[in-house]
């Protein structure tokens, strides 16, 4: 049954909660960016992992989605989603297959950072008669995936220029490096950095005689700075459309932007300052654990801290001020929302403290 229309206290904890109010403007703001810069969106729903919600970033003006994984993009193409880029290297025969499969009922893009990839793509390509376009993956910093910009990748577009069934349509870069700035003089110098490093290597490939037709950089710290870099033509910010703690320390999203929260219960309170609520790292992760004061902030309550997690438990402190009961319900703002959302099957869309909606969780665990 669904639980559309219950209360937040009628919901069984812990529950994984959206809010839509936040989730909209969140969505709408960024679409925003990207038309006043005049560069496509293309957000990463691996934040999310929720058809509903990417034809909720489509219908807001996103030109197509980013998906980490295969089974995320077919899960998404099941729903209807038909403009996909999987920013992830493809290896084996067995995704190989399921690419091609995929390609024939959706547009497929692919980023890479090797010939070796490019050649399975390139034998998806020949099945498909037609070639597979592909975005080169370049290291602007987060020393991932990618060669470094310049001569190191413009060599390698040159060498993929020669792969039968692929083509080269562009570079893309992911600043997660971004994620430790100390401040937002550094964020800003980053995003330029990240969209000059790519737009100055296809330059480099042009005088090569390679023309690239697509920049697409971003992460949600960096996306409203380098959407307005010279030359970037696609902007893929993930984690926007719910936002956690983590942005929040970052200065780019507010708390009442962050539209995920764990809906928990206090479970016990061994001592006068401890409390224990009944969701652990099977909830959130361990990311970010303890490495700031306020990792895993509890909504309007200043006065509680969260100090650590067990698997099942989350322990946390009360300073003077506030207090709490077993049963009280608290809502906890996690520090990495796309770990979070993984571990849950439903989310609650809410509103005005009732569930509207239920959104299924439908490419959650999906990371083959
Ligand atoms: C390739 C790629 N693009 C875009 C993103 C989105 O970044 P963010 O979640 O910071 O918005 C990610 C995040 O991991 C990514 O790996």
């Amino acid at each position: 049954m669904s639980a559309a229309g219950a209360t937040l206290d009628e919901l069984e904890t812990p529950a994984l909660l959206i809010d839509l109010d936040a989730l909209e403007a969140n969505l709408a703001e960024m679409a925003a960016v990207a038309a006043r810069a005049g560069v496509r969106l293309r957000p990463h729903t691996k934040t999310h992992k929720s058809p509903e919600i990417a034809r909720l970033q489509v219908a807001a003006g996103a030109a197509g989605i980013t998906c980490a994984k295969l089974g995320e993009a077919e899960v998404m193409a099941d729903a209807g989603l038909d403009d996909l880029l999987i920013a992830f290297p493809l290896v084996g025969e067995d995704k190989l297959r399921r690419l091609t499969a995929l390609a024939e009922r959706a547009r497929v893009r692919v980023s890479l950072d090797s010939v070796e990839v490019a050649e399975g793509l390139g034998r998806v390509g020949a099945r498909l008669d037609r070639n597979m376009e592909v975005l080169v993956e370049v290291d602007t910093g987060l020393h991932r995936l990618g060669r470094p910009p310049g001569p190191p990748t413009a060599e390698l577009v040159g060498q993929l220029g020669r792969v039968p069934g692929v083509e080269v349509v562009g570079l893309l870069t992911h600043a997660g490096h971004a994620y430790r700035a100390r401040d937002p003089e550094e964020l800003r110098r980053l995003a330029e950095r990240e969209v000059l490093d790519l737009v100055e290597t296809a330059a480099l490939c042009r005088r090569n005689g390679v023309e690239l037709r697509e920049v697409s950089v971003g992460s949600t710290p960096t996306a409203r700075t380098g959407a307005f870099v010279e030359g970037v033509t696609e902007i893929r910010p993930g984690t926007y459309a719910l936002n956690d703690a983590t942005m929040v320390r970052l200065g780019v999203a507010t708390r009442d932007r962050v539209a995920v929260r764990v809906l928990a219960t206090v479970v016990a309170r061994p001592t006068s300052e401890r409390f224990v609520v009944d969701a652990g790292s099977k909830c959130f992760t361990t990311d970010g654990m303890g490495t700031v004061p306020d990792w895993l902030p509890v909504a309007g309550r200043p006065g509680l801290h969260m100090d650590f997690l067990s698997e099942e438990h989350g322990i946390g402190h009360r300073t003077d001020g506030d207090d709490l009961r077993i049963g009280d319900r608290l809502q906890l703002l996690p520090s990495h929302a796309c770990t979070c959302v993984n571990l849950f099957d439903l989310a609650y869309g809410v509103r005005g403290g009732r569930v509207e909606r239920e959104l299924p969780i439908a490419a959650r665990g999906k990371v083959r």
